[in-house]
């Protein structure tokens, strides 16, 4: 390789850097935009999480909200729910997952629907995994639970599908006690 050659190879080394590194720059600057608009601007992510004060919830009674278009419901259950909830065997349930987003990947045992480890206090989407009807509440259907007269789905004391067409339990969305008397969603 003669000097000229060796000095032309070296400038094109440089040009082909230079080149892939005004590239990479611009990708950055175009993937910024796009990643900027990705997370959710402050009043979005307050739209997304709701306090409820549940204090004026009274054991055997449902409190309904609006959560992000949808109804949730938070009911405190009585002792006679709970029971029935936790008595009832795995095998004798449609859906065996929780559908808890706060228990992913849990089964439907009474304790992974619930938001409290003494079952008190079950929060879950009040929208029937069938076709989307809002479910009737207090001890309606067979079980005790709630029951979405559209077509006859059945759900006991925890919320889990247990006869009619609906596939799946009532979905739990993200929840949690942030003090003795409020729960915040989302
Ligand atoms: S929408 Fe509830 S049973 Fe069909």
């Amino acid at each position: 390789m003669s000097h000229a050659e060796d000095h032309e190879g070296t400038r094109r080394d440089f040009l082909y850097y230079a080149t892939a590194g005004a590239g990479a720059v611009t990708a950055g600057a175009a993937i910024w935009p796009l990643v900027n608009q990705m997370n959710p601007s402050a009043d979005v992510q307050a739209l997304s999480s709701i306090i409820v004060d549940v204090s004026g919830v009274e054991v055997g009674t449902q409190l309904t909200v609006m959560y992000l278009g949808k109804p949730v419901f938070i009911r405190r259950r009585t002792e006679k729910e709970i029971e029935e909830g936790r008595a009832v065997k795995m095998e004798e349930l449609v859906d065996t997952n929780s559908e808890n987003a706060n228990k992913p990947g849990t089964d439907a045992d009474d304790i992974n629907r619930t938001l409290d480890d003494a079952g008190e206090w079950l929060v879950m989407m009040g929208v029937c995994t069938h076709l989307g009807c809002v479910p009737l509440g207090n001890n309606s259907g067979d079980f005790d639970g709630w029951f979405c007269p559209c077509h006859g789905s059945h759900y006991d004391t925890a919320g889990r599908i247990r006869k009619g067409p609906a596939p799946r339990n009532l979905p739990i969305p993200l929840a949690e006690f942030t003090d003795a008397t409020t729960i915040k969603l989302g």
